[in-house]
């Protein structure tokens, strides 16, 4: 079937049915988000991938109990970065001049431009510019989750300092921002398997200049 189609098929599903979506598949889903890109490059975002049951009902309190979570097959939550530090840009910097075989002093121009970027944001700019990041990357795996016929519900419904305590995220520097579940319909159960899709109009939306 074609993007659109899939496009078309996909919605965003209240209620799953427990069903496992294959390892392939999943892969497939997380390399589309591997892929997406960001701002700079540097993937200021770590993302969860929650398939323990015992997790998926503790972590579920935090996001209002939403059904997904527990019948979902995979949680993805992303978590955008709270801060850079010189190590994650020399980090960034040394794969670069690796992966393109190129030496590490002629990105010394590049260091300066995301250090300046960076030094010159306050510590909410930088986060909300992170968490901008990762819905970039949300897009993607939407994309991908449909193509691979797996059900996908972006959800931004939860409390994060809830999430974040349960996950241990403010520890480690990270900020809960939006999850993704991964599982299949119950097409039954769920009063929304068969509704239109409801868009507003191209000629509305876009303004062709
Ligand atoms: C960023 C974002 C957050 C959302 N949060 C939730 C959520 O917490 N729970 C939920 O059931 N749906 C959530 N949705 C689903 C939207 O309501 C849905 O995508 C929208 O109404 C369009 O419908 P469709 O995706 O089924 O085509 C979210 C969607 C996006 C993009």
């Amino acid at each position: 079937m074609s993007t659109l189609t899939n496009l078309k098929w996909r919605y965003a599903t209240k209620r799953m049915n427990g069903q496992k979506v294959p390892a392939e598949k999943l892969e497939n889903i997380l390399e589309a988000i591997q892929l997406a890109p960001t701002s700079i490059g540097m993937q200021p975002f770590t993302v969860l991938v929650i398939e323990d049951a015992e997790l998926k009902a503790k972590i579920a309190p935090a996001i209002y109990n939403q059904p997904q979570i527990t019948e979902g097959s995979h949680v993805l939550v992303f978590a955008a970065w709270k801060e850079y530090s010189v190590e994650n840009v020399d980090k960034y910097i040394n794969h670069i001049a690796s992966l393109r075989g190129i030496p590490v002093e002629s990105l010394s121009g590049m260091r300066d431009m995301i250090t300046g970027a960076i030094s010159g944001k306050t510590p909410e700019q930088l986060l909300n510019w992170n968490m901008r990041q990762a819905y970039i990357a949300l897009g993607f795996g939407l994309v991908v989750a449909a193509e691979e016929q797996v059900d996908a519900t972006p959800m931004e419904g939860f409390d994060p300092d809830a999430l974040d305590a349960v996950l241990g995220l403010q520890e480690k520097g990270l900020r809960s921002t939006v999850i993704l579940t991964l599982g299949y319909r119950d097409a039954e159960q769920d009063y929304l398997s068969a509704a239109a899709k409801v868009r507003r109009d191209k000629s509305e939306l876009f303004v062709r200049l």
